[in-house]
Order: C-alpha cells, then structure tokens, then sequence
C-alpha cells in the first residue's frame, strides 16, 4: 500500500561532544568519508545535537562550539558538503516529531535492556532523564525518517540498531503499512571498530576517560601523539607473525588494528611485515603514520573554525536538504497512522 522504495541511503550520527579521538576518527568518520566517495550511495551525516542534552549541558557557548567543532571536524576529515548531507539534527523536526511516534512503538521492556542506558545513568537511574532513556528511539528516528538502509557505526551501536530494527518492524506490523519503514542495516566493518584505549586493551577509547594518555585526540601535536604511543601499554613479546597469534594479547592487538586502519590494510598484511620485531621498532613506525594522518587534519580544523558563519551555513544548507528528504516520508507516517493534515 505504501510503495516505498528504498534507495541505498547511509545515515549516521555523532554527538558534538568536543574532543574526536583516533577511535571516532577510524571507527566512524574515516569510513563516512570512504562510502561518500562511492557514488551508489547517497550520504546523510548528522550532529546529533538533540542527543547531546540527554545526559547534561555544557552551556549555551559550550553547545554552539562543540557543534562546530564537530563539523569542522567532519569536513577536515574529507567529508564534502556538496556530494555528502552534513548538518545538525535541531535544525530538522522531523527527528523529535517521528521520535515521538516511535516512544509509542517501543517497549518499556525493550528500553530496559540498553547497555548504554544502564552504563551512562549509573547506580541512580531514578536521576537520569527520560530523554536518556528514550534516546535510542530518536536514533531509530534520525535514520528511519530518511528511510535509510545503512548505519556506518562503531561496534558500540549494534545493539541501537538491533533497537530500529526492531521499532520498524512493529511499527510496520502495528499500523497495517507491510515495508513502509526498511529495516536498517549496521556497517560495523574494518579492523577498527573498536579502537581501545593505550593504557588498557579491554577499554574503549574514549573522549570520557580521566587519563588523557588513554587517547589520541585529533587536536593532538605530533610530540604528544609520540608520546602516547611510545608510553602506550604492550607486552613483552615481539610482534606475531598472524592475527591468531594477538589472541590474548589485547594491547598488541589494538596498535596493530590501529595500524592497519590507518595504512588501509589488513591487520595479516601489518603483520606481514612486522613479525618478529620488537614494540620499540613498530611504535615509532605507528607514530609516523598516526601523525601523518592527524596533523592536517588538526591544521584543517583550526583553519575551519576561524571561521564559524561559513560553517554555520554549511550547517543551515545541509538542514533544507534533509528536511526535504523527511518531509515527505514524516507525512506518509502520519497518514499511516490517520493523522488529520491538510493537503
Ligand atoms: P561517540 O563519540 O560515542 O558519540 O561516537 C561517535 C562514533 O564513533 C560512533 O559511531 C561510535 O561507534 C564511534 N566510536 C567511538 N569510540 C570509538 C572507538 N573507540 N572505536 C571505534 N569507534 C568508536
Ligand atoms: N548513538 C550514537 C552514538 O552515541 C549517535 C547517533 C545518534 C547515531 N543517532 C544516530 C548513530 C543514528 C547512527 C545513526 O555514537
């Protein structure tokens, strides 16, 4: 009844939480570039600036520079507004409107299994927000308003997606409408989705953690970035010949994952070519390409924010673009459903 055809459309969300690591750079951004390169697919990239508040406020100026940051970042990284939709999730009601719509499609019981509800609200639920709780049906939202078909994500949003999955199928079951939202497909692909933190393999890197020596930042210098992976966390062994043989070695596995996400090549190739070597003779090899890859980066983003209204306008024209792909798609839900609306 619905006739909805899905192109392949990607669509993904970063929270503009200030301060990307390597790991948000190898685990998201480098691979949102990649897959806007391929013409076959048409790019949509969100600062999910509505998800940010869930948790807390970093103020009225707080909020306003780690959304263009995050941009700049986006763009720094090689993401093109022109061939990619880059903008920021507030400015398209769309989202919040079919958020709300999917609060009455989600199960309490559902919610309730979120491991990142549980991790980010802590011993005292009672005192987290219910939009924390929720926040995984505006994600379900931000990607079904576009019909989207696939989420380029870190290994950390699986169980999201599982979540959209899951709350497009019952809203497509309940509301009589077979097909009318797709079934969202995670990317959780390349040897980094998951990069872990330097001084702990079984950690995530994260922006979060206490110690800085745990990350690389992308605003780094090249001094620091040495550093840190020289002072990084390794065994005493030299460098295996194969990945079976980084099994129960998560810290060598992480700077061979990184290294290989970095040079586009498989973990087996690097290790192709560093067996046998010792950490001394591989972390000063990482730490070039790691600066290599970073400092125009860095450069690139400080020359972005110098400038904020055109960043500001990058973000305004990619919001017109996406409200014109969700208007249409908003008003068939609504319709679904048997909403009143003028024509
Ligand atoms: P966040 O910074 O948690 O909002 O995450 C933004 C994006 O980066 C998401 O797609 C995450 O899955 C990804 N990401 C964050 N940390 C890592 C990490 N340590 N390794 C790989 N991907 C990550
Ligand atoms: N929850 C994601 C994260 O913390 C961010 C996000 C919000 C997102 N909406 C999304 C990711 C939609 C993919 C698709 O990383």
């Amino acid at each position: 009844m619905t006739g909805a055809t899905h192109a392949r459309r990607v669509f993904s969300g970063v929270q503009p939480t200030g301060g990307l690591t390597l790991g948000n750079y190898l685990g998201a951004v480098k691979r949102f570039v990649a897959i806007q390169e391929d013409e076959a697919w048409e790019t949509l990239y969100c600062i999910v600036d509505l998800h940010a508040i869930t948790a807390s406020w970093p103020g009225r100026e707080g909020m306003r520079r780690a959304t263009r940051e995050m941009a700049a970042a986006f763009i720094a990284c090689g993401l093109d507004p022109a061939r990619s939709i880059l903008f920021n999730q507030s400015q398209v009601p769309a989202h919040a409107e079919l958020a709300w719509i999917f609060n009455c499609v989600a199960r309490m019981g559902w919610l309730n299994r979120m491991t990142q509800f549980k991790e980010k609200a802590g011993k005292d639920r009672e005192a987290a927000s219910v939009g924390l709780f929720a926040y995984p049906n505006l994600m379900a939202a931000d990607i079904l308003v576009y019909h989207a078909t696939h989420v380029p994500v870190g290994e950390d949003q699986k169980q999201h997606l599982e979540l959209a999955r899951d709350i497009a199928q019952k809203f497509n079951n309940d509301f009589d409408a077979p097909d009318f939202f797709p079934l969202p497909e995670p990317m959780i692909e390349g040897a980094a989705t998951r990069v872990m933190s330097l001084r702990d393999g079984t950690k995530k890197m994260s922006k979060s953690d206490p110690s800085d020596m745990s990350r690389i930042n992308l605003t780094d210098d090249a001094d620091t970035i040495a550093l840190k992976i020289r002072k990084a966390k390794t065994d005493p062994d030299p460098l295996p010949d194969s990945p079976e043989g980084l099994e129960g070695r998560p810290e060598a596995r992480n700077l061979v994952n990184i290294y290989a996400a970095l040079a586009d090549r498989s973990p087996a190739e690097v290790l192709a070519e560093f067996a046998g070597q010792p950490f001394s003779a591989f972390k000063p090899r990482l730490a070039e390409l790691t600066v290599a890859t970073i400092t125009p980066i860095s450069a690139r983003m400080r020359e972005l924010l110098a400038g904020p209204e055109e960043i500001d306008r990058i973000l305004s024209e990619g919001a017109a673009r996406a409200a014109a792909i969700a208007g249409p798609i908003l008003a068939r839900t609504h319709e679904i459903i048997g909403f009143i609306r003028s024509r």
